[in-house]
């Protein structure tokens, strides 16, 4: 591994590679650690005023491009061995919900054997970024869900810094925290249309119901039982099944929802298409304030987003362009560089992203 070393801002050149996470004022992620800096990154850390820089010791200029091309876009595939574990989960959790539904009380083993897979990538973030918006089979929607909701907890988990222990549970409580809509006929959760007033109730008891299918198989820590019961409790009240509100609400059941939103917002379903992840992260800092939890919410939106710097994006008027930077204040509209043009989307607001390609 290179060396870290500090350099002053003025001494840093393109093609350097960042050692260490640059933080702004707010505590959000301006660039992470492995990015390759560009003539612009460094004109916008030396504009928010940052001084020095951790970066690699320069290596040849081959192991350099090599380390180059090993890094992952945002909106990249993620690679085949990636794809391979995310699709065994899948069809591994497919089993345990049918499992669970039927009363089969051996399946702790094997909830635990699915978290260890999924918890196994915890260093592969912009895999699991990229790995959310990829189209899905609607038909298995959520079965999918289960392990993206799972994969995302686990993230907030980290950006919140909390022990390996709790990031584990979390990833515990997002795998399990739908299992009760496996009680719930089929008919009304896949019904490709809006449910009638008496099916979303019937819905609605799905955290019930996955509290009491958990709870009877008296392993699983009262955290992951929480989550599972109130993720669907909102910070005003408005929630469901209790109406509880802010601090009733534990953290893991917070984490959750927040997830679980991001997931069902991105997923292209029968009677939705999907939304790119700006269009996501505008909806949610927009109009999920007063329902999630403001910190887990902005702690979510402030790194996640910033993985999406240098994606490369569809514009309404048809043109191509470049994302160069991400601002905390609009998550959603960042600045992007078209040519020698920069264009900023709070700013232009006719101008929409219609598509990350
Ligand atoms: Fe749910
Ligand atoms: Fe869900």
């Amino acid at each position: 591994m290179a060396k870290k070393i500090m350099v002053s801002i003025k001494d840093c050149k393109p093609k350097m590679i960042i050692a260490e996470t640059v933080y702004n004022d707010y505590g959000a992620v301006v660039v992470w650690e492995n990015t390759v800096l560009n003539r612009l990154t460094l004109m916008q850390l030396e504009n928010i005023g940052i001084d020095y820089l951790y970066v690699y010791e320069q290596e040849t200029d081959e192991s350099m491009d090599a380390k180059i091309s090993e890094q992952k876009l945002p909106g990249q595939a993620p690679d085949d061995s990636f794809l391979q574990s995310y699709e065994k989960d899948k069809s591994d959790i497919k089993t345990l919900l049918l499992d669970l539904s039927e009363g089969e009380t051996g399946s702790i083993e094997k909830v635990l054997d699915i978290a260890n897979s999924v918890y196994a990538r915890n260093e592969q973030n912009m895999d699991i970024i990229n790995c959310i918006t990829q189209i899905r089979n609607v038909d298995e929607y959520t079965y999918y869900h289960c392990i993206n909701v799972s994969m995302l907890a686990m993230l907030i988990g980290k950006w919140l810094q909390l022990e390996p222990i709790d990031i584990h549970m979390l990833v515990q409580a997002g795998l399990l925290h739908d299992v009760g809509k496996s009680l719930i006929p089929g008919s009304i959760i896949k019904k490709p249309a809006k449910l009638t007033e008496n099916e979303y109730e019937k819905v609605k008891k799905h955290s019930q119901y996955g509290y009491y299918l958990t709870k009877r198989l008296n392993r699983f820590d009262n955290r992951i039982l929480e989550a599972i019961l109130y993720h669907h409790e909102r910070e005003d009240g408005s929630g469901y099944p209790r109406g509880l509100n802010r601090d009733q609400i534990p953290l893991f059941a917070k984490i959750v929802a927040v997830a679980d939103t991001y997931d069902a917002m991105t997923a292209n379903r029968v009677y939705k298409p999907k939304q790119t992840p700006f269009k996501v992260f505008d909806m949610m800092q927009n109009s999920c304030f007063g329902y999630l939890d403001p910190v887990v919410l902005n702690t979510f939106l402030s790194n996640i987003s910033h993985y999406y710097t240098g994606s490369v994006v569809k514009l309404n008027d048809g043109r191509i362009a470049e994302v160069v930077y991400i601002n905390y204040m609009q998550y959603g509209k960042p600045v992007l560089k078209i040519g020698d043009e920069y264009i900023d989307l709070m700013v232009r607001k006719n101008l929409k992203i219609e598509a990350i390609i």
